[in-house]
């Protein structure tokens, strides 16, 4: 593989978010971003430069918040994607789908990601009143859009968090509750968490590699195993291999973590053992093929954990950063290993 662009480029658009979704690690109960002195919006100056700057190597993209749509140049910055006929997906808790539909439809967007925790009931309790319904209304409205169009994309996928609350309701929810032919694409995906323990570790990781004291991104994850002890990891398993069945059936892409659907893999997972678990890491390649660029103009070279900074798009071009010096010492550092948080990041689950 050729490591001398990004393959792929994740734009934290902004911090802020409408809900404050229950098991979030930004936003929900004991979420991060609560102790953020201020909340930033991404310059689309320096996000349209960035998207020039890269333009002739064509990485996949990828909108983060908070919450993307509520970005208030969204519509600029799915143009310049248009413009330069890039690829991007954007994850979304659906509040405002509806609103931007035809803009998603008419600049292209690869893929739209809802999240969805479970019928009515079960994700309004988790993300709140009435929301629901508008992601609902957000997915048949682009459904509706693109098939007047004639057009492939937006491809449609929802995002189920699972937790201990709604797991019991997988299989229902996609198959009965939810119009599942409107979805080209499925995500099952466990609440990730770490102990208080854990945090413990990623902070001395943080101090003796980074020779940073605070690790916010970490905070926000932190749950008591007790949350997790009276899930029945058995219907839990059966829900999801069903699941994986119907979709199957149905030719509908299902994706999701822990990868490995196995008894003693998962209660590993909810035991806090992450290292005994079969998906089990000691290496992660995103460092080499991946950035992320966070609302303040930060580059990190992992999901989430922002504080892991190798540069600023408002000071550097966006290469110069990808090749400098600071992303070289982070390789370097993580070449046969990984950290202590990785375990509650989604890329850690991933096959790349
Ligand atoms: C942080 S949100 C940002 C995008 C948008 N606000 C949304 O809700 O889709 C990205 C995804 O992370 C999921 N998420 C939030 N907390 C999580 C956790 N503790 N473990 C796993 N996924 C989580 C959300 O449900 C959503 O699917
Ligand atoms: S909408 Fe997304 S960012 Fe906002 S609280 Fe919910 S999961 Fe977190
Ligand atoms: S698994 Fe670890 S190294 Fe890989 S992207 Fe996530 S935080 Fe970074």
């Amino acid at each position: 593989m050729n490591f001398n662009y990004p393959k792929w480029l994740v734009f934290q658009v902004t911090q802020r978010c409408n809900l404050r979704c229950k098991m979030c690690y930004e936003w929900g109960e004991s979420g991060s971003y609560f102790e953020k002195p201020e909340l930033m919006d991404l310059d689309i100056q320096a996000a349209k430069k960035v998207i020039e700057e890269l333009a002739q190597h064509n990485p996949y993209y990828e909108l983060f918040g908070g919450e993307p749509l509520m970005y208030q140049h969204i519509e600029e910055l799915l143009m310049t994607f248009k413009k330069y006929d890039c690829k991007v997906d954007i994850p979304t808790n659906g509040t405002l789908l509806k609103k931007y539909a035809k803009t998603m439809v008419d600049n292209q967007v690869r893929r739209i990601w809802v999240s969805i925790d479970g019928p009515e009931e079960f994700n309004d309790n988790q993300r709140g009143h009435g929301v629901y319904q508008k992601a609902v209304e957000g997915l048949n409205e682009i459904y509706r859009i693109r098939e007047e169009q004639g057009s492939t994309y937006p491809l449609l996928g929802v995002t189920m968090v699972v937790t201990p609350y709604n797991y019991k309701t997988i299989y229902s929810f996609f198959t009965e509750e939810i119009d599942y032919t409107l979805l080209d694409n499925i995500s099952v995906e466990f609440q990730l968490y770490i102990t208080e323990a854990r945090y413990n570790k990623c902070l001395t990781f943080m101090e003796e590699e980074f020779s940073q004291s605070s690790f916010l991104g970490a905070s926000g994850l932190v749950r008591e195993l007790a949350d997790f002890k009276d899930i029945d990891i058995d219907e839990l398993m059966g829900q999801v291999l069903k699941l994986r069945n119907f979709c199957e059936e149905k030719n509908i892409n299902m994706i999701g973590y822990p990868k490995t659907m196995e008894k003693e893999n998962l209660m590993h997972f909810y035991q806090g053992e992450w290292d005994e678990m079969k998906d089990k890491r000691n290496k992660c390649s995103f460092p080499w093929i991946y950035m992320e660029v966070s609302a303040n103009g930060d580059v990190s070279p992992c999901h989430t954990f922002y504080e892991m900074k190798v540069g600023n798009i408002y000071e550097q071009g966006i290469m110069d950063i990808w090749k400098g010096e600071r992303f070289q010492e982070f390789r370097k550092k993580l070449r046969n290993k990984v950290s202590p948080v990785c375990c509650a990041c989604s890329r850690y689950y991933s096959d790349l």
